[in-house]
């Protein structure tokens, strides 16, 4: 009997330790993860939008961000939208154009597709045609001022989005 005691004892000793050792390892994924920068694969940077920022691309594109991201990042995408109150880190100003104008398409791309809590992942969520949309989106937030086709949604402060209907996408 006592033969047997022993390699059990140091059976769960060692069990013991390796569940210390995983709980250890998750902690220290978690705080490296809260803080360092998106990890954006070099190969993943360099992508460029296959998709124009056509009309129909744009509209399909802002009906995406309503379902999606105006939760958090709000109509405009200043990262005022009703529950962003509710995380921290807050959702990212997406309107600040001195930080996104630092960010290839690829990692915007990346960044919608993965997330990073508590925004979540969407490439289960969406194709990689609608996120490509919505790279196109995110751009145009923070440069409200392209010249000819294109008008950012209604100031928040005036209308929510009324006006922004669904364009019938009959020819592509
Ligand atoms: C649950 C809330 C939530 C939702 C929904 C959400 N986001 Fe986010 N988003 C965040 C938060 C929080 C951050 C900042 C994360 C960080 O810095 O760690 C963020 C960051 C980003 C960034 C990175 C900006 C930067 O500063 O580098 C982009 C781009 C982005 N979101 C786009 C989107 C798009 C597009 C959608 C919809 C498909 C979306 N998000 C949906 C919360 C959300």
């Amino acid at each position: 009997m006592s033969t047997n005691a022993k390699p059990n004892f140091k059976l769960r000793k060692m069990l013991f330790a390796s569940v210390i050792a995983l709980i250890c390892v998750t902690l220290v994924y978690f705080v490296y993860q809260q803080n360092k920068a998106w990890a954006v694969p070099e190969e993943v940077k360099k992508l460029k939008n296959p998709l124009q920022p056509s009309e129909s691309n744009l509209s399909a594109a802002r009906e995406l961000f309503k379902e999606n991201c105006v939760e958090c990042h709000g109509d405009a995408g200043k990262g005022d939208g009703p529950e962003a109150m509710m995380h921290d880190p807050p959702p990212a100003d997406l309107t600040d154009a001195g930080h996104m104008n630092t960010l290839t398409d690829g990692h915007i791309f990346y960044q919608i597709s993965e997330g990073r809590k508590p925004m979540p992942s969407f490439k289960k969520r969406l194709t990689q045609d609608q996120r490509w949309q919505l790279v196109l989106l995110v751009r145009s937030l923070s440069q409200p001022a392209t010249p000819s086709d294109m008008k950012p949604s209604a100031p928040a402060s005036s209308k929510p989005d009324a006006n922004t209907k669904p364009v019938p996408s009959s020819k592509k």
